[in-house]
């Protein structure tokens, strides 16, 4: 709590700081010139409000620790020392029923500061765990407590918010139990995929390094070329900008992988993550057909799928029913020749080296993208015309790798003002060669057009633009952005900015 105050010597925070600090500045300016908007900053009242709207009366307070720490992880006959919450790949999965209050206490054992980042949640601004917008970093040795109610039951997940270090081992699940729920299936599995290059010779620091000495190393239209980076028509181009030695899917490369005890017949619920910096998975059981129920955490209309695409950042729901011989469930890497796996284990033990053909195939195979679902009936935003419309061009990359939204690289300063109570449309215009994830913090949009799915990350592809609308019910200060974690750090972050 006391390093929050330190944000405040910092130049950037005085704009974004609302309440006291901001009102005061308006009501002493002399000029003629109009008052410069007032934001509404994470510890305004209005912050404080709407997190007292969403604590019912009796709230369950859910307790953890995290610790972020160096530490040796296995990834299945690979040894690494990395980034980790607590030692484990993935972090321990935090579970909460929807309304809780989580309390989750970080102290960060790493020499560098850190901050946790809520995936998805409809959270408290100032628990956002945004460097300068929302708070100060916490930094190496320092702790800092992150407490807020959840208001929305789904899969979410969480990690830092800080230079690259999504692309280290520091990420976990948040699971969000909904009391409703019809718990129309009898086990949970829990996936979470993850592109690995940490403690294998370059580190994630490294790779942007190099990607801003040497431009787009990898074959983006007009950029010095190196053989470039593989095609994906599902992807609309480019794959990604940086070569993984491993996929994996909770901690384990397909070589090595995690094995799941099921029964035939059983209706398992899969919660899938992409927790990757760079790539987008397509994940599907071989012969096993997977209803999908949630994407972001949301209800969708149920859809049959052989397989589902998630880029970075993005969660599906489905279930499935156990068949009687063991199967793997794979998350192909999408166009780049390379998986990761979980054996769900009905029959008899089958050796993970089997899937290679199986892979093969579930590449051939048809593939559930956003615009074919439908967001469930309880979930959808009612119909409204948009008071305000922001759009999001998105270029890239420059000469330094560099990646912008309107032409600009992230500034905490500028940013897409909102006002609350507004019906708030996004236009994601993709001017580049590469998919890009758009993620919004602090809420979950609808995709526009006819009852589109309920997200806070969408695919938004190459040559293309993709509208979402959400309702501006939770004030602060919000960044969006591509949730490639090289795109965001080379600039295409802003700031949906909630003003007075
Ligand atoms: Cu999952 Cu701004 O991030
Ligand atoms: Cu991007």
């Amino acid at each position: 709590m006391r390093a929050e105050h330190r944000v405040i010597s910092r130049r950037g925070f005085l704009a974004l700081s609302a309440g006291a600090t901001a009102a005061g500045l308006s009501a002493c300016s002399t000029t003629e010139r109009p008052a410069a908007p007032v934001r509404i900053g994470p510890r305004s009242p209005q912050v404080a409000a709407a997190e007292r709207a969403r604590r019912g009366a009796n709230v369950r307070t859910t307790a953890v620790k995290l610790e972020a720490t160096e530490h040796a992880v296995d990834l299945g006959g690979t040894q690494v020392i990395t980034w980790t919450y607590g030692g484990e790949l993935p972090g321990k999965e935090i579970r909460v029923k929807r309304g809780d209050v989580l309390k989750a206490e970080l102290t960060n054992a790493l020499r560098r500061p850190t901050t946790i980042h809520w995936h998805g949640v409809a959270l408290r601004n100032d628990m956002d765990g945004v460097p300068v917008v929302t708070q100060t970093e916490v930094e190496g040795g320092g702790r800092f407590t992150y407490e807020f109610a959840v208001p929305d039951a789904g899969t979410y997940w969480f990690h830092p918010h800080v230079g690259t270090q999504l692309d280290t081992g520091l990420y976990a699940p948040l699971i969000v139990e909904d009391p409703d729920d019809g718990y129309d299936y009898d086990t949970e599995l829990v996936v979470v995929l993850d592109d690995w290059l940490d403690g294998l010779g370059r580190d994630p620091d490294a790779v942007l390094a190099d990607l801003r000495t040497n431009g787009m190393p990898m074959g983006h239209e007009g950029m010095p070329g190196m053989g470039g980076m593989p095609k994906s028509e599902l992807l609309g181009g480019d794959v990604g900008d940086v070569t993984y030695k491993h996929m994996l899917a909770n901690g384990r490369t397909a070589a090595a992988p995690r094995t799941f005890a099921a029964k035939p017949g059983q209706r398992v619920r899969l919660r899938l993550i992409n927790a990757g910096a760079d790539t987008a998975f397509r994940v599907g059981v071989p012969g096993v057909r997977m209803t999908v129920t949630h994407t972001d955490g949301f209800p969708v209309v149920p859809r049959m799928a052989d397989t589902v695409l998630l880029g970075m950042g993005e969660r599906v729901d489905a279930i499935i029913t156990v068949p009687n011989t063991t199967v793997p469930l794979l998350a192909l890497a999408e166009g780049r020749d390379s998986y990761a796996q979980v054996i769900i284990q009905s029959g008899r033990p089958v050796a993970a080296a089997a899937s290679g053909p199986a892979a093969k195939q579930l590449a051939n195979l048809s593939a559930l993208t956003v615009g074919d679902v439908e967001a469930a009936e309880p979930v959808r935003l009612p119909d409204r015309t948009p008071d305000v419309m922001h759009r999001l061009v998105l270029e890239g990359p420059g000469e330094k790798y560099d990646w912008t939204i309107n032409g600009k690289a992230y500034n905490p300063e500028d940013g897409l003002p909102v006002r609350q109570g507004q019906r708030v449309r996004l236009r994601f215009e993709n001017k580049s060669q590469m998919f890009h994830p758009m993620h919004l913090h602090g809420h979950t949009f609808q995709v526009a057009g006819r009852r589109g799915a309920r997200k806070d990350t969408v695919l938004v592809l190459p040559g293309t633009a993709v509208d979402v609308d959400f309702d501006a019910d939770n004030p602060g200060q919000w960044l969006t952005h591509c949730h490639n974690v090289y795109h965001g750090e080379a600039g295409m972050m802003t700031v949906v900015s909630y003003e007075e």
